[in-house]
């Protein structure tokens, strides 16, 4: 039987090594799920603690699993100390509670907030961009603005609040992050665990406490502001709904003061990790494969030119769609899922007894040779040249970034939407190769994430005109920077606006 200690030192050993560029990452990233799967085959039984989970990385299996009545609303049971800051939200509830609050997510995130959001996400990238000007000549790290920029989005698009009001919750649960991965393999004695309380036990709850009373204080404001009638444009947004729910009559759509923090505390989380990460790693890929940076390049200027990027055209970017799937697929940042058999359930050979915890293997999928060939590891955009049903052999089960069926994530749409919406801008107004002081040294904390960030080397292919959004184009030196050793600049796409005459 495979213990828990062991597979505690397996990762330790192997996370956070600092490994040549290959994205060959699956071994170091759990190295338990890769040789048990290869001792015990594609779908096994590992125990943790006194609980038995059923590992399953059969795409068709999945497919199955995921759309079974009594599986699919169900959600495994959640590690302790991420219990302890999501409390009892969307993320980790379940049955009439979790419909509840799924129904009021999806409603704040359909199709016509999305499209309400492009300017306040369009906003947010080019003050991201303007801070860049004081980076020119100089090497940049990108993942630290990435990561701010995906919380001010989240900040304004769903709370109405600024970034600086958000901050404090962001640093907060960064520091939380951390003592979830310290203890995310660890055992913990039901009984024991509560009564001698460790140094994390503490630190986690004062750290709960002052996300609580920030996302209390949030709340307040914009209750004040709707009592005063000076509601903000934001009304509608996703905290404008939870306090509509608040004070909604019905009792069967009301929902409590805690329930409004926990939701908070949920998209705060899920809407900002793991989509600065995704965008990390897809800048990691184009400035290392600059001929896929300029064909996205190309196909940006000629949907856009040097105008915003607007919903219509973000549909139309199919080269930046395929970019995006491959990064996606290499370095999903939520590296598996979970769900419980709520009542004894079979499916084909399988008999699965009751609350037993399911674990999908994304990242395990994602990297198997048996589905992607034996390029499986490397970076190949052209796989989704015919969507994903194509790069699958129509078995969506073996793409699964953003998981499946009723638990699927909320924040699909919207991913790709800022992703597309960023990385447009950014393709925009640089071009940018990776520098030579950068570590490959991906890890998992809550998502994959590069640890010790992505330094570029940029250039700027567009010369900002002070708040004007039509600046005027130049054209990039072959010279690089001087005083820093970046890596040659090839096929940096400035020829595209040599060719517009601009
Ligand atoms: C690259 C970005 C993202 C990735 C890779 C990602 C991935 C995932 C995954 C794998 C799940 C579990 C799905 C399942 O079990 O079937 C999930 C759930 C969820 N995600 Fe995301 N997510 C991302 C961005 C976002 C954003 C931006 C938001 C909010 C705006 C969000 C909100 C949620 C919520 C609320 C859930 C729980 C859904 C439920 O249990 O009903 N996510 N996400």
């Amino acid at each position: 039987m495979e213990t828990p200690k062991r597979f505690s030192n397996m990762r330790e050993h192997s996370s956070g090594r600092t490994l040549d560029i290959s994205h060959y990452i699956f071994p170091g990233i759990q190295p338990h799920i890769y040789s048990w799967t290869r001792i015990y085959g594609k779908n096994f039984v590992y125990w943790h603690g006194p609980k038995a989970k059923l590992v399953v990385s059969e795409p068709e299996l999945i497919r199955e699993l995921m759309n079974h009545r009594d599986i699919s609303n169900s959600r495994g049971e959640v590690e302790e100390f991420m219990k302890r800051i999501l409390g009892d939200g969307i993320l980790t509830s379940e049955g009439a509670k979790w419909l509840k609050l799924r129904k009021l997510s999806n409603h704040a995130f359909h199709a016509e907030s999305l499209r309400n959001m492009i300017p306040a996400m369009v906003e947010s990238v080019e003050n991201m961009l303007k801070g860049w000007r004081h980076y020119d000549g100089k090497e940049i790290e990108v993942t630290e603005e990435l990561r701010n920029l995906a919380s001010e989005v989240i900040s304004k698009t769903a709370f109405g609040s600024s970034y600086l009001e958000g901050k404090q919750i962001f640093e907060t649960f960064q520091k939380f992050m951390i003592i979830v991965g310290r203890n995310a393999y660890k055992i913990r004695l039901p009984v024991i665990s509560h009564i001698f309380k460790s140094n994390d036990d503490r630190e986690s709850e004062r750290l709960e406490k002052g996300v609580r009373d920030s996302i209390i204080k949030i709340s307040n404001k914009r209750e004040k502001l709707q009592i005063t009638g000076g509601e903000p444009e934001s009304s509608g947004d996703f905290l404008g709904l939870l306090l509509k729910a608040y004070h909604d009559p019905n009792l069967k759509n009301k929902i409590s003061i805690e329930e409004i923090i926990d939701e908070c505390k949920a998209f705060y989380i899920a809407g900002h990790s793991p989509i600065s990460d995704f965008l990390s790693w897809t800048v990691l890929f184009l400035s290392i494969h600059t001929d896929w940076q300029d064909k996205a390049r190309k196909e940006v200027l000629e949907i856009f030119g040097d105008n915003i990027p607007n919903a219509e055209g973000i549909s139309r970017l199919k080269t930046m769609s395929m970019i995006i799937n491959e990064s996606l697929r290499l370095y999903p940042p939520v590296i598996f899922t979970e769900r419980k058999a709520e009542k004894e359930t079979r499916i084909r050979k399988l008999i699965l007894p009751a609350n037993t915890d399911i674990q999908i293997p994304i990242l395990a999928i994602h990297h198997d040779p048996k589905i992607w060939g034996e390029n499986a590891h490397l970076f190949k955009p052209e796989r989704f040249q015919e969507g994903i049903a194509g790069a699958t052999n129509s078995n969506s089960a073996a793409v699964l970034p953003f998981g499946r069926g009723a638990r699927a994530c909320v924040g699909l749409n919207f991913t790709y939407i800022e992703a597309k919406i960023t990385l447009s801008i950014i393709l925009q107004h640089y071009a940018f190769t990776l520098s030579p002081t950068y570590m490959h040294s991906p890890v998992h904390i809550m998502s994959l994430t590069p640890q010790t960030g992505i330094q570029l080397c940029k250039k700027a292919i567009r010369r900002w005109a002070c708040g004007n959004r039509r600046g005027e184009m130049v054209e990039a030196t072959e010279a690089g920077y001087p005083g820093i050793p970046c890596r040659e600049l090839k096929g940096n796409g400035s020829s595209n606006y040599r060719k517009r005459g601009k």
